[in-house]
């Protein structure tokens, strides 16, 4: 019997023949279950020869049954992956995954080039009061020129009696730091700013960065030279030339409109020469200028102390310039073909 049912066990082809047998030797009417029971007919010296001898038989089959069970689940297991065919050669399937939009691109640059020559970056709310965005920049409430900026006002003042808005450019962050730090400064303040406008290069909202710099006898060739180094850097272009035009605007006296001259490259405008050369031209890129000594006043400093320029660029116009694009309105739909156009998408 000990053979037979070893040599069975370990041959069962699968977990059903396996389980037969268990119940052929080991159930309750099995042939070992039955053995077992004709020990207690036996004489004592006979149950003490054939007691152990059938207790090991017991538990070899047992045993023997517990590793052939072993063997069957490991041979199905490698059956089923073998048909399932995996292949762990084979690259995973695309997740489509995010990435920095051109704008914020644009703004990382900025931060990095302006590191370089000891900016650092400050923000300012988007949702402002009337005397941030107009009043501490010498627009008083009759001004003119507040009306050129299309504001988004909100309906109610704030609960000190605030008008409120969305703010129109970045330049009140300028008021904002001179208030909190005082001089000497030197930041740049990226962020998004409202007017209520909108066409192929116009929207109600966009991007800009503020430039300020507050310290002693700061003047126009600081100015100049900040900015050239600026594009260059961010142009990668040696041969940027920079136009500057006398301009307006409250908060800087004297003001200044730059423009950069381009250059026609196979029809296409391209930045960086002397837009006065035969074929080039000038395009108007930022406004900027002195820090009007009203406004310095305005947000507590000494003029007679400090002096400053400051400088404005819409953000998105940078972009475009840089990547050559031409509808300010798909920077802002959220279509990943678009992205995938200019190699923004991984
Ligand atoms: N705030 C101005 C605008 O939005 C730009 C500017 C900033 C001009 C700083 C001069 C100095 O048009």
């Amino acid at each position: 019997l000990k053979t037979d049912a070893l040599t069975r066990i370990a041959n069962a082809p699968d977990a059903a023949a396996l389980e037969a047998l268990r119940i052929e030797f080991l159930g309750k009417q099995g042939s070992i279950s039955g053995l077992m029971k004709t020990l207690g007919k036996m004489s004592p010296e006979e149950r003490q020869v054939q007691g152990p001898l059938l207790n090991g038989l017991r538990t070899q089959a047992n045993d023997a049954i517990a590793a052939r069970k072993e063997v069957l689940e490991e041979a199905e297991l490698e059956a089923r992956l073998a048909t399932e065919g995996l292949d762990l050669s084979l690259p995973a399937p695309e997740t489509p995954r995010g990435s920095v939009h051109p704008v914020s691109q644009v703004m990382d640059e900025l931060a990095e080039i302006f590191a370089d020559l000891g900016f650092s970056v400050a923000t300012g709310p988007e949702i402002e009061d009337d005397w941030h965005n107009f009043t501490a920049l010498n627009m008083a409430e009759t001004h003119p020129a507040r009306a050129m900026h299309d504001t988004f006002y909100f309906p109610d003042t704030d609960g000190e009696g605030r008008r409120m808005l969305l703010r129109t450019h970045t330049s009140p962050v300028q008021i904002r730091s001179m208030m909190k730090q005082g001089a000497p400064i030197r930041i740049i303040a990226p962020g998004r700013v409202y007017r209520s406008d909108s066409d192929a290069t116009h929207t109600p909202m966009f991007h800009q960065v503020e430039g300020l710099v507050i310290d002693k006898d700061i003047h126009l060739g600081h100015l100049k030279w900040t900015l050239e180094t600026f594009l260059k850097a961010f142009f990668e272009r040696e041969d940027i030339v920079l136009r500057l035009r006398p301009s307006y605007f409250p908060f800087t006296e004297p003001s200044v409109e730059v423009d950069v001259g381009w250059q026609d490259v196979g029809g296409r405008r391209v930045l960086g020469g002397d837009g006065d050369a035969p074929g080039h031209g000038w395009m108007e890129l930022l406004g900027s200028g002195m820090v009007n000594r009203r406004v310095i006043e305005f947000a507590g400093l000494d003029p007679e102390q400090w002096q400053g320029f400051a400088f404005g660029v819409g953000v998105d116009r940078l972009a475009m310039l840089k990547y050559g694009m031409d509808d300010l309105r798909a920077f802002f739909d959220g279509d990943r073909r678009w992205l995938d156009h200019y190699g923004f998408s991984p």
